[in-house]
């Protein structure tokens, strides 16, 4: 069962599910920051992932993309030293406070003690020995005048972007699709991807430009994305890190737990580029790895969806969108699949908030499934009790209809069907104000995703609003009409008696 909890809390990045031993290692006997000290806290909270020799090979570690770090190698990714060099004691305490988001190396700040951090990480450095032939003080780069972002310093990011050729990694448009993006691997010989520059969130060093232009002028050791130091001055830096900072919204996505379906004024097009598709708020989902049911999926690409939806008098049409590092084909030698998405109703309204089980339903209470495939375009409709208890429709009820397109690195894929059905044994029906729940499920094809492999969301709504009757939008100005003549009476009625009142005063 561990595994499955070593998912979960990777997921939930709450924190290691073994901290709940709540006492903390005891410093060596004389106190403050030793190597001994910090080999008792290595041995209680870092083995695991980073094994008893420092290799990376613990026991979890094959539950993580990238793996936990060899220490042996002596190779760090999140720096303020130049590339190749190892990292100072400040920055190693930086990523061990702070952990590194998006991947399996948590954040020990509200665990450990500075002092039993700072110990911890004396204990490391005696894995490579690199750091005790390392005689010369180590030393961060210099960072010049911060150039503020702007229109201008954007533009001008934008053209070394391509002229330094960040896009063969990261895409054109920064969604870690580039080129060359699928045939990248770390030293240790690991496939690894390149960022998705659009969700800064998700940057391991920090997502501000001052930490995109520390990690463009040092690169990551270890890995394929190189140092451009050479490339770069002070300036250019700074307009690089501009741009990469404008690939990502100001702020993290919230989540939203309501799709407001909006009113088409006619058809509802199955083309995600049509432009009604393109108006709109969408709502941001967040995806984790499935890893309930055998066989498990502990690192899925894709971390997130966002979803629109759009109906008339007849019909409602839900778009997805998610990024995705590639268009999958099949290759089964290679383990690789097509891509593909799943929209997740239940088949039936429960009283109250009751709902299937999240994953696929069960027995007693059913979803139904609007399926589209990446190879072939084709969109199917599906009951499950279960995730390995799934039923296509007969061809005669197989009503859902769609279309998707994929455009750099990124799939968006839109099904719509009628609002009711004959088939109410199976299908969901749509209604005006009824808050129906809806939850997505995503292959990425290229990252071995088949079947139980995917990445999964938990159960949202969406909902019809009802049309606002006329009266509310005449009501209002009438009401106001009517009560600013009252106050106008009013007003008039009070300055008559205060003339009168006053008259006789003076009198
Ligand atoms: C649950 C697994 C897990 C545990 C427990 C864990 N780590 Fe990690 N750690 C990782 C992973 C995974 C990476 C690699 C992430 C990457 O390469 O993007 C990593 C990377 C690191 C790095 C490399 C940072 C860099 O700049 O390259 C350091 C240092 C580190 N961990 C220290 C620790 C220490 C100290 C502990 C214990 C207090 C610890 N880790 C516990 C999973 C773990
Ligand atoms: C040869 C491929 C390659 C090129 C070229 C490349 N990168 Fe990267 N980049 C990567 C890879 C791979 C990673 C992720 C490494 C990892 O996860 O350990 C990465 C990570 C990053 C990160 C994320 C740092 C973090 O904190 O998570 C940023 C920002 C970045 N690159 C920006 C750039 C910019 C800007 C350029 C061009 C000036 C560039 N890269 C060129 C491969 C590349």
């Amino acid at each position: 069962m561990w595994w499955i909890l070593v998912g979960l809390w990777v997921v939930l990045s709450g924190g290691p599910v073994f901290a709940d031993e709540a006492e903390t290692a005891k410093p060596a006997a004389s106190g403050g920051v030793s190597v001994e000290a910090g080999k008792v806290i290595y041995e209680k909270r870092c083995i695991f992932c980073h094994g008893d020799a420092g290799m990376g090979d613990g026991a979890a570690s094959e539950r993580f993309w990238p793996k936990p770090r060899d220490f042996n190698m002596g190779l760090f990714k999140y720096r303020t030293t130049p590339s190749g060099m190892l990292p100072t004691d400040e920055d190693l305490f930086k990523v061990v406070s702070n952990g590194l988001p998006g991947t399996g190396m948590p954040a020990w700040s509200d665990i450990l003690k500075e002092e039993e951090r700072r110990s911890v990480i004396q204990y490391i450095k005696t894995f490579s020995k690199r750091f005790a032939r390392q005689k010369e003080p180590l030393k961060p780069i210099e960072i010049g005048p911060e150039i503020a972002s702007s229109a201008e310093s954007i533009e001008k990011g934008k053209a070394l972007f391509t002229e330094l050729e960040c896009f063969k990694c990261h895409g054109t448009e920064g969604r870690g699709n580039g080129p060359s993006a699928l045939e990248l691997t770390d030293d240790k010989g690991d496939p690894i991807l390149p960022r998705n520059l659009t969700k800064n969130w998700l940057f391991r060093g920090g997502g501000e430009p001052k930490d995109i232009y520390l990690r463009i002028n040092t690169g990551l050791n270890g890995t394929p994305m190189p140092s451009f130091a050479d490339s770069l001055d002070n300036e250019k830096s700074w307009h690089v890190a501009n741009y990469v900072r404008s690939l990502s919204p100001a702020k993290k996505p919230e989540m939203d737990v309501v799709v407001r379906a909006r009113r088409a004024p006619g058809v509802i097009p199955t083309d995600p580029n049509d432009p009604l598709w393109q108006e709109g708020d969408d709502r941001w989902f967040p995806m984790v790895g499935q890893v309930i049911r055998e066989p498990r999926h502990f690192t899925p690409t894709i971390t997130d969806v966002r979803v629109k939806s759009l109906y008339n008098d007849n019909e409602i049409g839900v778009m997805v969108a998610w990024d995705d590092p590639s268009q999958s084909k099949t290759d089964e030698s290679a383990e690789i699949f097509g891509d593909a998405v799943a929209i997740q109703f239940p088949v039936e309204l429960y009283p109250g908030s009751k709902k299937p089980y999240f994953l696929m339903g069960d027995e007693k209470k059913p979803v139904n499934l609007w399926t589209w495939k990446s190879e072939t375009g084709s969109v199917s409709e599906s009951n499950a009790t279960g995730i390995d208890q799934e039923k296509e429709q007969d061809g005669g009820s197989q009503e859902v209809s769609g279309g998707g397109v994929y455009q750099n690195g990124r799939y968006r894929v839109v099904m719509k069907r009628s609002l009711t059905t004959q088939d109410v044994a199976h299908d969901i029906q749509f209604q005006q104000g009824k808050f129906v729940p809806v939850a997505f499920h995503a292959w990425d094809g290229h990252n071995k995703e088949v079947a139980t492999k995917r990445a999964i969301s938990h159960w949202y709504y969406v909902v019809i609003e009802p049309d606002i009757p006329k009266s509310v939008y005449i009501y209002p100005p009438v009401v106001a009409a009517v009560v600013f003549g009252l106050q106008f009476l009013l007003q008039r009625r009070l300055r008559k008696n205060h003339q009168a009142g006053s008259g006789k005063g003076a009198s």
